[in-house]
């Protein structure tokens, strides 16, 4: 499982956790460990000098309509540009495209102020990395923005946000321009399954599918009964025996056994203990005022279909009196899926990450 987050709720700090998480699993053998993770993570680059081109502010001019980008040589069309953009009128564009997981960046979500802030709490300035492109009158057709981090050496790419007739035309060369602005090797841009044009655009520049992330939702009644007898909250010696049963199912995931069992961190841990030792746990966490954030459950291999997992999941609710739990799961686990799906659990996103081949083909 992954901190991530549909749009339509997403909390960024939550689902930059699970970019960030991605980068983790790529460096060592996490569920989501790819096929080709031999190929090393490239080092931290140093920031080439005069590489972020600083755009000019321009005057607004309302809509959608942007200042037609100045070229170096005056009837020369430049539709991919960093220069006199009217910031505005491409917050008011990402907005728009932000409303349908179709066209939305699943890192974002679809408020205005939401967004708004999220962009302006990205690392590196949104205005500083923003490249648009433009149509021959000067309209703008798209946009993009980046922000990396060095010490993971990667980079996160929102949007790009196109009009539909744009992808073809300027979706690569968007990329390409904004993906070598950063000084790292790798690249991740992130969207719903049912943005088509995303797709085809990381087909199309050689970017990598990644497995598809399923977020599930349940609201539900809190079972009035008392809780499962032989549950009850992890201890410190039931370390040995989570360890075992969390390694062999998420080896080198976002929380360690010794994580989920601490008291004082963020994760509830509850065991299901039937006196010959724990068959199975769950990890979860608060998430809002209402809700539980599940990030890990797991029934011994021998024990599964015997409704330890049902037990589980009833815990947590009992154990939080909270009604609605939210949780993500990787697409490679059709057994789990088909579980919450029996348990009531609705698929409310499906969002895939597409990352860049290595090494980048557009540094240099
Ligand atoms: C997912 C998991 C926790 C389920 O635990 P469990 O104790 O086997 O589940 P239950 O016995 O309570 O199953 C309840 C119902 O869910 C459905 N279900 C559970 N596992 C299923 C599977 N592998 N395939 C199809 N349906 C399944 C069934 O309808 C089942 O009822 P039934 O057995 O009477 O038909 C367990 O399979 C597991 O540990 N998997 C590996 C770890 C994992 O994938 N965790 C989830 C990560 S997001």
């Amino acid at each position: 499982m992954q901190l991530v987050r549909p749009a339509e709720h997403i909390d960024l700090e939550q689902c930059r956790a699970g970019m960030r998480q991605r980068a983790e699993d790529d460096r060592g053998s996490g569920p989501e460990r790819m096929a080709d993770d031999s190929e090393s993570v490239s080092g931290a680059h140093r920031l080439r000098p005069g590489s972020m081109s600083r755009p000019t502010p321009s005057a607004r001019n309302g809509g959608n309509s942007i200042d037609r980008p100045r070229s170096t040589r005056e009837h020369d069309p430049m539709p991919i540009t960093s220069r006199a953009i009217d910031h505005q009128a491409v917050l008011d564009f990402i907005v728009e495209q932000q409303q349908s997981p179709a066209t939305a960046c699943a890192y974002l979500g679809t408020d205005a102020e939401s967004i708004k802030d999220d962009l302006k709490g990205l690392d590196q300035p949104w205005t500083e990395t923003l490249h648009i492109s433009t149509a021959e009158d000067g309209r703008l057709t798209g946009a993009v923005v980046i922000e990396w981090d060095e010490e993971l050496a990667r980079s996160w790419v929102y949007g790009p946000w196109m009009e539909q007739d744009a992808w073809v035309a300027h979706g690569p060369a968007l990329l390409g321009t904004v993906t070598s602005l950063a000084p790292v090797g790798d690249h991740e841009m992130y969207a719903d399954v049912a943005h088509r044009e995303m797709a085809e655009l990381a087909t199309r520049c050689g970017w990598r599918h990644r497995e598809a992330n399923f977020e599930y939702s349940r609201t539900a009644p809190v079972p009035a009964n008392e809780l499962d007898l032989q549950i009850r909250p992890a201890t410190a010696e039931d370390l040995p025996r989570v360890r075992a049963l969390h390694e062999a199912e998420f080896p080198g995931t976002y929380a360690s056994a010794v994580e989920l069992l601490d008291r004082a961190g963020r994760y509830s841990t509850l065991v299901l203990d039937d006196g010959d030792g724990v068959r199975g746990y769950v990890a979860y966490q608060h998430q809002g005022r209402d809700g539980v954030y599940l990030d890990f459950i797991t029934v011994d291999p021998t024990a599964r279909r015997a409704g330890i997992g049902e037990l589980l999941i009833t815990a947590a609710q009992q154990c939080t009196g909270r009604q609605r739990i939210e949780l993500t799961v990787d697409e490679n686990r059709a057994g789990a899926r088909a579980f919450y799906e029996a348990l009531g659990f609705d698929q409310v996103a499906a969002t895939r990450p597409y990352r860049s081949p290595r090494p980048n083909m557009w540094a240099h």
